[in-house]
């Protein structure tokens, strides 16, 4: 077993550390107030290959490791969660299923545009009655010859008002219950497709969600991935990949949180001393610092079942779990050693603990992740 980064792990890490302390950080907070997304950011992304981490360079991927992508997510999102959700979508709920089970035209349409970040993807299947319980989809793709009319409406999409192309997930045989089950390939200038309001958010109010409308939208089959009825496992396969993302956000998260109180505590006096010289400090950073190298051994951890082609449904549940609710418990410990100053905007730990919530709850509830580790254990 070794624990060392490759030196290429490395090189990848502070080139995102790099990207950003300069790019991303100014103007953070104020993206956070206005709920602004950071689309000149995201561009540069692209360019520098963080959008399609993993894509084969036939593709105009990057072609790197998954190793490679928690490293780069953490470095990203301890700066800016919503770079690091926008990040994750395009990378992990979109590259991935199109790359895995694309045919070859539609690799070749979509992907290789994706993989640059010069055009954005989302992945919509939550909607207003089917989050968690994902099998009860209400949006119906109903084939006509040579198309799919589509109907229905997709809710809380990440990037969902800047992305071209959009991976919709859609009934067509509700009899087959989720085996009935199709994925498509929509284009954003689809006659009836309508990106629908935006949501204001408590967190990650820099990334764009919206709501989607499909109003007789007319996909034509060569948009569908895979068989017929192959959607809902499509859906499966691709959230447990991108849970490895949403984890590594979460360490991300974190890790940001834990660095700023850190510095703050070592130089905040009370009572004659550093407050980090006070035992009741002292522990808090102890704590998060222990979380803190859990959560990055179970994001290696996954990650690294994924690159050896490993099952990593479990392990990626286990990682979203735990780097989750440790997100949380942090960056409420960095606003309390922040005391007055955590509680306003200008020292980050509040939008922290605002952006770590939602990791609790997209890409499957923590309670979501115990029912699949404990289906697992209680399988065994
Ligand atoms: N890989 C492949 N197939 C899988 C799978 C996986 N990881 N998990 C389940 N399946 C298959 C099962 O094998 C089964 O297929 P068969 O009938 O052919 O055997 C089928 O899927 C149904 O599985 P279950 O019976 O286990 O289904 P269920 O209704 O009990 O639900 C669940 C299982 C794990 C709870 C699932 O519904 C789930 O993951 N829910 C959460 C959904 C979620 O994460 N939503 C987030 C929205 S996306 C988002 O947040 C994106 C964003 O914008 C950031």
């Amino acid at each position: 077993m070794n624990f060392e980064l490759s030196e290429e792990h490395i090189m990848i890490r502070d080139a995102a550390r790099e990207f950003a302390q300069t790019e991303l950080l100014p103007g953070v907070i104020d993206r956070d107030e206005t709920q602004t997304f950071p689309h000149e950011q995201i561009k540069k992304m692209g360019q520098l290959g963080f959008l399609g981490m993993m894509v084969d360079p036939k593709y105009n991927g990057a072609g790197m490791d998954t190793i490679s992508y928690v490293l780069a997510m953490e470095e990203i999102s301890k700066v800016d969660a919503s770079a690091g959700v926008a990040m994750s979508a395009n990378n992990s709920l979109v590259c991935w299923g199109l790359e895995k089970y694309g045919s070859e035209a539609q690799k070749q349409k979509y992907l290789t545009r994706l993989a640059t970040g010069e055009i954005l993807g989302a992945f919509c299947l939550s909607e207003p009655d089917a989050g968690s319980d994902a099998t009860s989809q209400k949006t119906t793709a109903i084939k006509n010859g040579d198309h799919y009319v589509l109907n229905g409406v997709k809710n809380w999409i990440t990037n969902g008002g800047n992305a071209s192309v959009y991976l919709v997930i859609a009934q067509s045989d509700l009899s087959k219950k989720h085996k009935g089950i199709n994925v498509f390939i929509v284009d954003k200038d689809m006659p009836g497709f309508v990106v629908g309001k935006k949501e204001n958010k408590l967190g990650i109010r820099g990334s764009d969600t919206h709501s989607l409308l499909f109003t007789d939208v007319k996909v034509p089959v060569e948009n569908r991935i895979g068989e017929e009825g192959f959607g809902f496992r499509f859906a499966m396969e691709t959230l447990s990949g991108g849970r490895i993302g949403i984890a590594a956000q979460a360490l991300g998260i974190s890790s940001g949180a834990y660095e700023l109180s850190l510095a703050y505590s070592q130089q905040r006096k009370s009572f004659g001393k550093e407050i980090a010289k006070h035992q009741a400090i002292a522990f808090k950073l102890a704590d998060m610092a222990t979380e803190i190298e859990i959560s990055r051994l179970l994001c290696f951890k996954s990650a690294w079942e994924k690159d050896q082609g490993k099952n990593y449904d479990l392990s990626s549940s286990k990682a979203k779990l735990f780097c989750a609710d440790a997100a949380m418990r942090i960056t409420v410990e960095a606003v309390q050693i922040h005391g007055g100053y955590g509680f306003v905007k200008e020292y980050h730990v509040e939008r922290m603990m605002r952006d770590a919530k939602i990791t609790q709850i997209y890409e499957g509830t923590s309670e979501i992740q115990k029912i699949v580790i404990s289906r697992a254990i209680l399988k065994d």
